[in-house]
């Protein structure tokens, strides 16, 4: 009797992981997560934020799975290029540069630049200019660090956003340059008002999810599956959760 359910369990099993093969096909989605509020970990180390939620509801459109990969963010778009991941979803700025090694989605988010400094230091920075002899602080790799470059001589890049902010914190750089949204998630998530974000912003940026260059199904589903969640009103839900507006 017992073996008879055992053996009926099995083939159970096994034809219904035929018959799902497709459509439970799982993708590796890379991610740096010490970017809030785009992605970040929870108190139980979960990874969540607007990017996670954005890829959820794409793969829910478009019938597959993803199963987050983290890892340092100038890694990402090596490991996509090798096929370590299919689908990169990071805050990542369009820029030329990466056109040419990554394909991106039509933009999913308007992004700029800002800079946090000790509020301290306020009437020192008042114009992103004023930090031409200073030390600022950003990310490897990120857009933000190649415009502190310009600003100053002085540039410290650090693997994750919490080390930046950090070294801001303990006086070892002037300011933390690198996206808007992030610098102002930041400011709101201190309980203490020891920081303030200068007052001009520069380079505004669009955020695309990044596949392996040529992966034209893949990008042709995400693409599809963005213009479904504008459509049916699942973008600006998600957008209001993380922003407060919805668009
Ligand atoms: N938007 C910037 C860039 O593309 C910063 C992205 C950082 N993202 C992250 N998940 N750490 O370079």
């Amino acid at each position: 009797m017992q073996k008879y359910f055992k053996v009926a369990a099995v083939a159970a099993a096994l034809s219904f992981g035929a018959l799902t093969a497709d459509a439970e096909e799982v993708l590796r989605f890379g991610t740096e997560p010490t970017f809030a509020p785009f992605e970040f970990s929870d108190q139980n180390n979960k990874v969540i934020g607007y990017d996670v939620d954005i890829i959820d509801a794409i793969a829910k459109e478009a019938g597959f799975k993803v199963e987050i990969v983290s890892m340092p963010f100038d890694g990402l778009i090596p490991a996509l290029m090798t096929s370590q991941l299919d689908l990169v979803a990071a805050g990542m700025t369009i820029t030329p540069e990466r056109a040419q090694k990554v394909d991106f989605t039509a933009p999913y988010y308007n992004s700029g630049l800002s800079a946090v400094i000790l509020k301290s230091n306020a009437g020192k920075f008042k114009k992103l200019d004023d930090l031409s002899k200073s030390r600022i602080c950003g990310q490897i790799g990120n857009t933000g660090v190649d415009f502190a470059k310009k600003l100053s001589g002085n540039v410290a890049a650090f693997n994750t956003h919490a080390e930046a902010f950090m070294e801001l914190k303990s006086k070892g750089c002037d300011a933390v340059v690198t996206d808007r949204p992030v610098n102002e998630y930041f400011l709101s998530s201190q309980k203490n008002d020891d920081y303030v974000e200068i007052n001009e912003f520069a380079e505004s940026a669009q955020f695309g999810i990044a596949v392996k260059k040529g992966n034209s199904d893949l990008l042709g589903q995400l693409n599809d599956g963005l213009k479904k969640i504008h459509e049916n009103g699942v973008f600006a839900e998600i957008h209001k959760k993380w922003f407060g507006t919805e668009e």
